[in-house]
């Protein structure tokens, strides 16, 4: 059945009408139109790109070079699915550099932006909504923040988290997001803001009471087995299989009496 082209109104609909959205990464053509052909409705080129993809530590080596590419890429897919970009690591330092940075990843085929943080950054999502750039908010463990904070933390634990993540969502919802990422935040924590706002929370490692959910899709499919997160329930070992199916060929190669 053909499928028409989902916008952030229709993902922003989907938690009015009791629907849970399904949300993951992608960072390249192919992944893109087989998760898109899979029927995700919102694909994130998310900075998780640095790891997964390029071999750093953490997102904070990831520049807007290295987005626009890997944009690029994947909107060259054409996907139904919304297509979102992240906003790597100190391209938002203020209004004007968030409003350029996201232009420039809308240039390279992004359909919004998403960037960490919620009211320290709120001066840079309203410029960026006034833009015309719908914006998905990203709460709790904020990965591009892993230095400062010398790990990657729960967050909602204590009652000064909870009220800062509460007052974070919504002031996230009244400046225009059409939806939020809850990373790391405690279950009841994460259900307490899905209660509070009216635009969709995607949940990562944060219960399953969200109105949605995303994941690094390296980390569902086993893709990336050198490390992943204890609240993935890897569906396959794709780096197992490939490796297996690299030796089977290989065998056959030298039993071919090939070099
Ligand atoms: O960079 C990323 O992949 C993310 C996650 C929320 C999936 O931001």
């Amino acid at each position: 059945m053909e499928r028409s082209k989902i916008t952030p109104a229709h993902v922003r609909d989907m938690k009015r009408s009791g629907r849970k959205v399904a949300a993951l990464t992608v960072h390249d053509y192919p992944s893109t139109r087989l998760l898109d052909e899979a029927g995700v409705p919102l694909l994130l080129v998310g900075d998780s790109l640095g790891m997964v993809v390029l071999g750093f530590p953490d997102t904070t080596h990831v520049t807007l070079e290295h987005m626009e590419h890997h944009v690029r890429a994947a909107a060259r897919a054409r996907p139904t699915a919304l297509l979102v970009a992240d906003l790597p690591y100190r391209t938002y330092e203020t209004p004007a550099d968030a409003v350029a940075a996201a232009r420039r990843l809308v240039g390279a085929g992004a359909e919004g932006v998403k960037a960490e943080g919620g009211r320290e950054i709120l001066p840079q999502i309203r410029a960026v909504v006034e833009d015309g750039i719908p914006f998905v908010g990203h709460l709790g463990m904020l990965p591009q923040h892993v230095l400062e904070e010398g790990g990657y933390r729960i967050k909602g634990r204590d009652e000064v988290q909870r009220q800062v993540l509460l007052a974070d969502a919504e002031a996230l919802e009244a400046v225009g997001a059409f939806a939020v990422v809850l990373e790391l935040v405690t279950p009841p924590v994460a259900a307490e803001i899905s209660r509070l706002i009216s635009i969709p929370t995607l949940g990562i490692g944060s219960g399953l009471d969200c109105d949605g959910q995303i994941l690094v899709t390296m980390d569902l499919v086993g893709a990336f087995p050198w490390f992943t997160p204890k609240f993935v329930r890897k569906r396959m070992d794709a780096g197992a299989l490939m490796t297996g199916v690299v030796q089977e060929w290989m065998r056959e190669v030298s039993g071919a009496g090939l070099p």
